[in-house]
């Protein structure tokens, strides 16, 4: 048994955030400055409407993703293409031209903005085979969608159904099994090879499903994959802790105006950014691994995606704060989750 005292302060080299959503328009000026604080760069999703399907418009975006990031701060967006079943696969020579670094599959219907998603996985093969020679990675929303299953049990139906048979066809593309939320995923990843990945999300490893329904329901602890039971938590807290280096962060942070998440069909997705290695400091700090948070954060991510790491250092503080309740965003209002709590990590430098 360790008897060292706990660890008060933590400094890390700069982290990176392995899947981001941050929207367009106004909603940049709000979450992209909560990002560039603490990362310096991000893996920004596809799922705008319309969808970002060529290099020309992820390179656009990315232009206007720079133009929120406030002066005097280094981030870059790297960018992602949204694939589906007409992606041509010519266009992958163009993406990697223009350094957009992976394509994302959302399965049609599986989440926030996926209308226009893969319908059958075997439409793409002509653009994963290029992509597979590119050396872009592809990132997978691993849910299947299909009505009849459960949606708990989505994410274990999906690996056996789709991605054991995209791993056999595809043995040397770079995938990354985005958010995973189950022990099935968790201990997939653990034994899939070095070709496969997983992220994490920070209100994965510190939430179970209990939290959605606390006290009354609570729209701002719903997202996609939805939260799983406290034994899936657990294999998700002991995989990120690991040691192992194809578990990576990724925050997932979702951001959506709070009157459609309170709202009848609520949207799904949670906003982490504004304190994003607050959080993962928590979770980790709950089973004394905060030793393993660097490579985690830091260090898996780039390994990976064959980048180099950040230079530059952040500082987290064991010190009690409270963020703000809400914030401006766009003409709505976006409520992080946690919403008016105290945390009890703090970014310092
Ligand atoms: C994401 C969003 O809002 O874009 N929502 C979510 O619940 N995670 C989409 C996604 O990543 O599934
Ligand atoms: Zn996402």
């Amino acid at each position: 048994m360790s008897t060292q005292a706990p660890l008060n302060h933590i400094t890390l080299t700069r982290p990176d955030d392995w899947h981001l959503h941050v929207r367009d328009g106004d909603a940049l000026r709000t979450v992209v400055p909560h990002t560039a604080a603490q990362f310096g760069r991000a893996i920004i999703m596809p799922n705008l409407r319309p969808p970002v399907t060529t290099a020309a418009q992820a390179m656009a975006y990315a232009e206007r993703i720079r133009a929120a990031v406030p002066e005097g701060v280094s981030f870059e967006p790297l960018m992602t293409l949204y694939l589906t079943d007409n992606l041509p696969a010519d266009e992958i020579a163009r993406a990697q031209d223009a350094g957009v670094v992976a394509a994302k599959l959302y399965p049609a219907g599986a989440t926030t903005n996926s209308d226009a998603g893969v319908t059958d996985i075997r439409k793409t093969y002509k653009t994963l085979e290029a992509m597979q020679r590119a050396g872009l990675l592809l990132l997978v929303h691993g849910e299947v969608t299909s009505p009849d299953i459960d949606l708990f049990d989505r994410e274990a139906v999906f690996i056996e159904q789709q991605m054991i048979p995209l791993r056999r066809d595809f043995p040397e593309l770079k995938v990354v099994f985005e958010h995973i939320t189950t022990k099935e995923a968790a201990q997939y990843v653990r034994e899939a090879g070095p070709f496969t990945a997983a992220t994490l999300t920070a209100h994965h490893l510190l939430y179970n499903r209990n939290a959605i329904f606390t006290g009354g329901i609570r729209p701002h602890y719903y997202c996609l994959p939805v939260l799983k039971r406290e034994t899936h938590r657990q294999a998700l807290l002991a995989a990120a802790t690991s040691g192992s280096d194809r578990f990576f962060l990724g925050t997932d942070s979702a951001p959506h105006p709070a009157h459609l998440k309170e709202h009848a069909t609520g949207c799904a997705g949670c906003y982490t950014a504004h304190a994003a290695m607050e959080l993962y400091a928590e979770a980790f700090d709950s089973v004394n691994a905060l030793d393993k948070l660097e490579a985690f954060a830091s260090f898996n991510g780039p390994a990976f995606y064959g980048l180099p790491r950040n230079t530059g250092t952040i500082t987290l503080q064991r010190e009690s704060w409270t963020p703000p309740e809400s914030f401006a965003f766009g003409e709505a209002e976006l409520k992080p989750l946690r919403s008016g709590e105290a945390l009890p990590w703090k970014l310092v430098a």
